[in-house]
């Protein structure tokens, strides 16, 4: 089992764009590989649409999106053309992000992205709402894992992902529900006598009954 902080497996795969190899496809970049169940169907229809609608936002962000399904690339390419209709893409414009096929279940299986529950025609396990994040460092960041009839929020994946960069660069935490610009927790790990040092803005400690002192907030440090 691949646990947070691990290098994320690299693997070979034939994708819309071409063959690659999934370290050297991203570069430099963050990276989110997401699967779907199949292509053709309503809801991941909508989930691949509203990834071409936020491409721009990821790439803002450093990141590079990459789908997988088990069908082949003539079937993505095909269904491709309908996503880009439901996106509101004209047909010349081009898909923005690749997607692979998985023909053989090899890459989810190795990534545990099946999903027993749903099965093709031949009776193979299909890929479940898979979505793995991983850092320029290869480093696997993220996952969520959301079965076959529940439609994923992407506006969560985003606001993950600026958790993700904002806390890699400053010592914070991102409380419930949080957005860009809220504020932010300061780490636990960051002592009381620095904190004029770490955080000029100011911290404001929430009183508690247990007095503890932990609950300390700060605005959302700006960083490059
Ligand atoms: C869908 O994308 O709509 C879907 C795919 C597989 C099972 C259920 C729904």
């Amino acid at each position: 089992m691949m646990l947070l902080g691990d290098k994320f497996p690299n693997f070979t795969a034939n994708s819309t764009e071409g063959e690659l190899d999934f370290h050297q496809w991203l570069g430099d970049s963050w990276g989110i590989l997401f699967s779907h169940p199949s292509d053709f169907t309503p809801v991941c229809t909508t989930e691949l649409a509203r990834v071409i609608a936020l491409h721009p936002e990821f790439a803002k962000r450093n990141v590079k999106v990459i789908g997988l399904s088990c069908d082949s690339i003539a079937s993505h390419v095909e269904w491709c053309k309908d996503i880009k209709c439901y996106a509101g893409l004209n047909d010349e414009e081009k898909f923005p992000y690749p997607i692979i096929e998985d023909h053989d279940r090899s890459i989810a299986m190795k990534l545990g992205m099946v999903d027993k529950d749903e099965l093709d025609t031949a009776g193979m396990p299909l890929t479940a709402r898979c979505v793995f994040i991983v850092d320029p460092n290869k480093k696997f960041r993220l996952s969520f894992l959301y079965p076959a009839t529940t439609g994923r929020n992407f506006d969560e994946i985003l606001r993950v992902v600026d958790s993700l960069q904002l806390t890699d660069k400053a010592k914070v935490a991102t409380p419930v529900d949080w957005k860009v610009g809220d504020d932010c927790m300061v780490l636990p790990t960051v002592p009381e006598d620095q904190l004029n040092n770490v955080f000029p803005q100011g911290v404001t400690i929430v009183p508690l009954p247990s007095g503890k002192n932990y609950l300390r907030k700060t605005a959302c440090p700006i960083v490059q």
